[in-house]
């Protein structure tokens, strides 16, 4: 399929999203919203496929919502056209997804990219909520799922300065799984992909969603998620194989079953 905004192609299991509006340092408009959540989720119908990738360009991964879109909007029309509601879409994939950051991610980009599971980031990445500067909040989650991923202290002086930190800064607060010289984003990107896209889909999605529901529930609650989500793995071919490869000292075969 080919889309306006975006690039999307599949190496292996690994499907790949490149966003693509360069003159925009790939700001975040609602055609691009609505082909990230297309090719998202064709790459999750898609048996084929066990990891997404989510990159950007060497400047910017996403430079936020695309604010010359939003300027002229009322409260009304944000809220009745529920501007940003298709993100729900994406953050709901149940394939793991990698955001490989290099540049810019601001905003709804920086927002964007705490919808997927593993940040890798480049060691030019530079994340910020600055939508304080425009007279704004963040709007695509990144109020609530930055205290989860920083803590509230960190994520209040950041939302509320709408100041930018670095990869290192990133990566000591808890944002970013892990920062790599920036020449080596894409290749460690397709590696971790390719690693996690070998494994069996039930449970990569058991996982996502377990994990998912720490962040969502109380402890008790994502403790019984957990104990349902794990026993019933027990009824999936991939348990058994994985589990006899292991008793036999050999390498897993899964079928994704
Ligand atoms: C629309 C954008 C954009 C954006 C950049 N551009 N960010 N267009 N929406 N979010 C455009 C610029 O207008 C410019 O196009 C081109 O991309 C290159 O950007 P420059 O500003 O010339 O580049 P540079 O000087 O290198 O500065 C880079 C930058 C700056 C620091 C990232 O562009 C910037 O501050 N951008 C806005 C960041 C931001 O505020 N993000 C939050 C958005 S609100 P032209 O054609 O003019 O040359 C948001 C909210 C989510 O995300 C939900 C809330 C309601």
């Amino acid at each position: 399929t080919e889309y306006d905004t975006i690039l999307a192609e599949t190496r292996g299991r690994v499907g790949w999203i490149t966003l693509n509006r360069p003159e925009a340092l790939n700001a975040l408009n609602t055609q691009l919203m609505r082909d990230v959540v297309a090719a998202a989720s064709a790459f999750d119908a898609d048996p084929e496929i066990g990891a997404i990738v989510v990159t950007g360009s060497e400047r910017a991964f996403a430079a936020g919502a695309d604010i010359k879109e939003m300027e002229g909007k009322s409260a009304q029309e944000m809220l009745d056209g529920d501007h940003f509601g298709d993100w729900a879409l994406f953050a709901a994939v149940r394939t793991p997804v990698i955001a490989a950051v290099a540049g810019y991610a601001l905003g709804g980009g920086c927002e964007l990219a705490m919808m997927c599971d593993v940040i890798l980031a480049a060691d030019t990445a530079r994340f910020g909520q600055p939508e304080i500067n425009l007279g704004v909040i963040p709007g695509m989650g990144g109020t609530q799922r930055l205290v989860r991923a920083v803590g509230y202290y960190k994520a209040a002086e950041l939302v509320l300065t709408g100041r930018m930190m670095d990869a290192a800064e990133a990566e000591r607060s808890g944002l970013v799984s892990r920062v790599v010289p920036a020449g080596d984003l894409l290749a460690e990107a397709e590696k971790t992909a390719e690693a996690i896209a070998a494994k069996s889909l039930p449970s990569l999605f058991a996982a996502k969603a377990a994990l998912d529901a720490a962040l969502e529930s109380s402890l008790a609650d994502g403790l019984r998620f957990e104990k349902q989500a794990f026993a019933a793995l027990f009824d999936t071919a991939d348990q058994k194989e994985g589990m006899a490869a292991f008793r036999e000292k050999r390498a897993a075969a899964f079928e994704n079953r």
